[in-house]
């Protein structure tokens, strides 16, 4: 059997790179692994305890002790804080702020990546992130850096939010992206940039299904699928 491939999907908020790597991963038949949810499931583990995000010491010492474990059927790895599911409990607003804190902490980084990168591959993997193509899986044959325009991110990530059940106005959406894309560009630690060796795709005039159609292009033409 072929060795199992593992594709990079790297990008700001609301490029669309969690539905490209879920419909990509459903296509080829590998696992799906979204490793913001891991930042999230620590930030969550933060507010629950009560701490600030902003305290760092704080911070470090909750997840060092935190339970969070990446559980995979072979299609799609799933986030448990202390054993429970806690996938819609971290999409809340105030859990992605906190994220885009505590994913600043070196400390609090070399945890999750450990964690990211124990999911057993399956058949072939696809992982989405911020510094997938950089840091996790330098290795990584193919590794894909997503972007849109700024107005496009924004309205996607209002489209996913409302799906959420929460009510927010573009401006607000527009303005927590603005924030987030600043954290997590600057941040001193695995910043937010494409790999040098990256694909990038624009996806703002596209659907998520051309966005993977020239993935599994890309994949061809490197002969790593048939
Ligand atoms: O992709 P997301 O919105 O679920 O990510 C939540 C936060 O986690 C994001 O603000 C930055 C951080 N993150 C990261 O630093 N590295 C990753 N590979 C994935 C996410």
């Amino acid at each position: 059997m072929a060795d199992p491939l593992f594709i990079a999907i790297d990008g700001p908020a609301g490029v669309g790179k969690s539905t490209v790597a879920r419909k990509l991963a459903e296509r080829l038949g590998f696992t799906h692994v979204d490793s913001g949810a891991t930042y999230r499931a620590a930030a969550l583990k933060v507010l629950e305890s009560g701490a600030s995000p902003d305290d760092e010491r704080a911070v470090i010492e909750i997840v060092a002790r935190a339970d969070i474990r990446l559980v995979t059927d072979g299609r799609q790895a799933r986030v448990l804080l202390d054993g429970q599911d806690v996938s819609r409990r971290i999409r809340k607003p105030e859990v992605t702020l906190a994220a885009s804190k505590v994913s600043r902490l070196p400390e609090v980084r070399q945890r999750l990546i450990a964690l990211q990168r124990s999911v057993p591959v399956g058949r072939g993997m696809v992982m989405e992130g911020r510094d997938i193509g950089t840091v996790v899986f330098p290795e990584a044959p193919l590794k894909i850096f997503l972007r849109a325009d700024p107005e496009e991110r924004a309205r996607r990530r209002l489209g996913q939010e409302r799906e959420e059940g929460q009510a927010r106005s573009l401006v607000e959406t527009a303005r927590e992206i603005e924030r987030r894309d600043r954290l997590d560009s600057e941040r001193k630690v695995s910043p937010l940039v494409a790999a040098p060796d990256a694909c990038q795709i624009d996806s703002t005039r596209l659907t998520a299904d051309q966005v993977v159609e020239q993935i599994v292009t890309l994949a061809r033409e490197k002969k790593l699928i048939l």
